[in-house]
């Protein structure tokens, strides 16, 4: 089993998942672009735990860093990521206020 641990709580990913399909399953939010670990637009911070690559990813990434599409946290280890957004609790209509609200700090 592998479990992911956010800010927020935990869940397990099913057989097969990548952590990123895990984490949209569960209402999360995180940026990509290829979904293949070419690109880095996934990257995460690992706050805790090991992860394993299904596929040995192309982008750059720092020690603490994880590309969520392309890996699993490693068998019998447990992980701690950082997401960007969280929208899991919120209606389509809440979520587009938050991303104004968010628009509006950047400028
Ligand atoms: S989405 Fe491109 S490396 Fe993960």
């Amino acid at each position: 089993m592998s479990r992911v641990y956010t800010w927020d709580g935990s869940f397990e990913l099913l057989s097969g998942e990548t952590m990123l399909e895990g984490l949209e399953r569960q209402g999360y939010v995180v940026e990509y672009q290829c979904r293949a670990g070419y690109c880095g637009s996934c990257r995460t911070p690992l706050v805790d735990g090991q992860v394993e690559y299904l596929i040995e990813p192309l982008a750059y990434i720092n020690p603490d860093e994880v590309l969520p599409c392309c890996c699993r946290p490693a068998p019998e280890a447990r992980v701690d990521v950082e997401v960007l957004t969280n929208n899991r609790n919120h209606s389509d209509e809440a979520n587009s206020e938050a991303w104004d609200e968010s628009l509006v700090k950047l400028f």
